[in-house]
């Protein structure tokens, strides 16, 4: 078959910004998992939901004895670093808990559960995923919001971010910082019954 220059120049452009997404992506910042790790008083198992290319994943790698990270898409698992102790598996949205039980581990097996920037595409699945858990560890979700430069590129930066006729709703929760996403787990407090927040900056290479 021959296919046409400006046809194959942009099949070559477009996987190149495909495999770019598992190497120019960011790297959580390494003290988000040491305070995670901090919380689980075993460190066997960890679960990595919606992993993508495994960015958290393999940070759980160093804390956890084995990491399962699972993605619905196998093309993101395509380009996952390929980690020892990270085993990656396609996941089908909609499997039941006893399809995931065989895949991820039985019900009370896991000493950690992450959602890493995925959570807004499945949060309705909380309290299935909660099973799995073993007591009295818990489950780690986080998102990025938008950065803040000044607010000369700010106002710039928010007039084109906000036009976004394409964004679907679910990810408003991202915008809203998960805060408005029903989270069925107690929180973390600290010795005055607090609940801890952390902020951590980071910058991206
Ligand atoms: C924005 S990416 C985040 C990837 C990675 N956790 C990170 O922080 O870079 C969201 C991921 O969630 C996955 N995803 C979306 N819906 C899913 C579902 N129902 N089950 C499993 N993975 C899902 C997507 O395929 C995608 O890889």
């Amino acid at each position: 078959m021959v296919v046409p220059a400006t046809l194959l120049s942009l099949i070559i452009i477009l996987k190149k910004l495909w495999q770019g997404c598992s190497s120019n992506r960011h790297n959580f910042i390494e003290e988000l998992f040491n305070f995670i790790a901090s919380k689980t008083p075993s460190h066997n198992l960890a679960w990595d939901i919606g992993t993508g290319n495994g960015q958290a994943a393999k940070s759980l790698a160093k804390l956890y004895k084995d990491v399962i990270a699972t993605d619905k898409s196998p093309k993101q698992l395509e380009f996952a670093a390929n980690v020892p102790n990270v085993q990656y598996i396609c996941t089908n949205p909609k499997m039941s808990i006893c399809e995931l039980e065989k895949k991820v581990g039985k019900k009370s097996s896991v000493d950690l559960v992450t959602i890493a920037q995925a959570l807004h595409w499945f949060d309705d699945r909380l309290h299935f995923y909660k099973q799995v858990i073993k007591k009295p560890n818990g489950i780690a979700t986080w998102c990025y919001k938008l950065p803040n430069i000044n607010n000369s590129v700010d106002s710039v930066f928010n007039k084109y971010y906000n036009v976004q006729p394409d964004w679907e709703p679910t990810r408003k929760s991202v915008d809203d910082k998960y805060k408005t996403i029903d989270f069925p787990f107690e929180p973390i407090c600290d010795n005055n019954n607090n609940v801890v927040h952390l902020v951590f900056q980071t910058y991206l290479e």
